[in-house]
């Protein structure tokens, strides 16, 4: 993370960091992580919005492929138009029906305790168990994704040479047998085809392009590494956003159709995804400063989102904020892809929760903990006690 969010405290509550920087130095450059800072919502969203002048494509890690998260016009238009095939408003709104009975499924298995681990017991099982049904994968071998794509959205704790040796390890040991197990279900697709996402993808054509067997599997894996974690950080900062305002729980159990505005302002106010990173391919100026071709520009969401000449009253989370033009999901030809599949997965389990629950409260005596990462912003772990309505 940036030297300014120097403790544990600074990383659950960075706002006020965000906007002390945004003020003083709107675009600076870190000599310690030696990549420019963009703190301001004008200059985060021109960043973003010029992939000639900042490419999307970085050093990829040992085992990691190209996918449309790295790549650059003109192969990323192709490469979404086939994957937007896939990805359409009608195969997730399809999915509706069953989000909702996962979700009941989880909460069933912690309703009658009083008490349960938003994390654990919740938010992580419940986008892994989704992105898994939507691939095709079969039940049985749900527990396989759930480790695979933990390991590949970690990162070291401690930050020392051994740690970081062992988690690139254990990256690449999960990435082979991903690939492995992929390369199995292709070619079972390939004799008997079904209607899930692999299949799909594996008939998709675009001018008479295919994809190849490889760029089907290095996509599957990019959905569980872009999608797992920072839905589960959605869905638990949610809810901790939830504990901290008791009548706006009351609200949301009253008014469940307020429950999409609610998911957006908790995009907004406490973003999953905090920055984005892209590198300058010429030399070009941002907010005054002059960066240079080749330098690492990182545009910090969480900031441009909290923008006081973009939102009013940015630091206060507001219902009826309208438009709420956060850049959460990013903007431009690289906007998430799975924007819709994750504000479906958000409602419908803070819609669950508010049919189940109430006096949802963090548990005493707990200390929250930061991701150890310095993009993701979620806790570790969000224990809370409730009072059940139903089970
Ligand atoms: C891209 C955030 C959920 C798949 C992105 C980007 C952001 C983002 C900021 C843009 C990255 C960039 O410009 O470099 C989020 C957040 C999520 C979420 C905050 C949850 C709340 C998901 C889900 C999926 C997904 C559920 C799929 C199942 C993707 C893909 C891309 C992407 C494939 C690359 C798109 C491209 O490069 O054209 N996401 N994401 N994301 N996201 Fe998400």
């Amino acid at each position: 993370p940036i030297a300014e969010l120097d403790s544990a405290e600074k990383r659950i509550h960075p706002f006020p960091v965000y906007n002390r920087l945004r003020q003083t130095t709107p675009v600076r450059y870190d000599e310690t992580r030696s990549c420019w800072d963009v703190f301001r919502y004008d200059d985060v969203h021109a960043v973003l919005k010029d992939p000639a002048a900042f490419s999307s494509r970085r050093a990829l890690a040992v085992r990691e492929k190209e996918t449309i998260l790295t790549m650059d016009p003109p192969r990323h238009n192709q490469m979404r138009s086939l994957v937007n095939k896939a990805f359409t408003p009608k195969v997730v709104n399809d999915l509706g029906p069953r989000i909702a009975a996962i979700t009941d499924e989880l909460l069933d298995s912690v309703l009658s305790q009083g008490r349960m681990d938003i994390v654990h017991d919740f938010a992580v099982p419940l986008p892994v168990i989704v992105i898994a049904e939507l691939l095709g994968v079969p039940p049985e071998d749900r527990h396989l994704f759930k480790e695979w794509s933990d390991v590949l959205v970690k990162g070291p704790e401690q930050n020392t040479d051994e740690e970081f040796r062992q988690v690139i390890d254990e990256k690449i040991k999960a990435t082979d047998e991903l690939t492995a197990y992929f390369t199995k279900i292709i070619s079972q697709r390939r004799t008997e085809t079904a209607e899930d996402l692999i299949s799909i993808l594996l008939r998709s054509e675009i001018e008479g392009q295919k994809l190849s067997d490889e760029e089907v599997i290095s996509f599957s894996i990019l959905l569980l590494a872009a999608g797992n974690e920072t839905t589960t950080n959605l869905i638990t900062n949610g809810v901790r956003r939830l504990t901290e305002d008791p009548q706006l729980q009351q609200r949301l159990s009253q008014t469940p159709e307020d429950i999409p505005a609610f998911i957006e302002e908790v995009l907004r106010y406490y973003p999953p995804v905090q920055a984005i990173g892209r590198v300058a391919t010429r030399d070009i100026e941002i907010g005054g400063q002059r960066i240079k071709a080749g330098d690492q520009v990182v545009s910090w969401v969480a900031s441009a989102n909290r923008d006081e000449t973009k939102f009013d009253n940015p630091d206060q989370f507001i219902l009826e904020r309208k438009p709420n033009s956060h850049l959460s999901f990013g903007f431009g030809i690289h906007f998430c892809l799975g924007a819709p599949l994750a504000r479906l997965e958000g409602q419908i389990a803070i819609r669950k929760m508010m049919e189940r629950m109430k006096e949802i409260q963090l548990q005493s005596g707990i200390q929250l903990t930061p991701i150890p990462s310095p993009f993701v912003y979620g806790v570790k772990e969000f224990p809370v006690s409730f009072r059940t309505l139903q089970f």
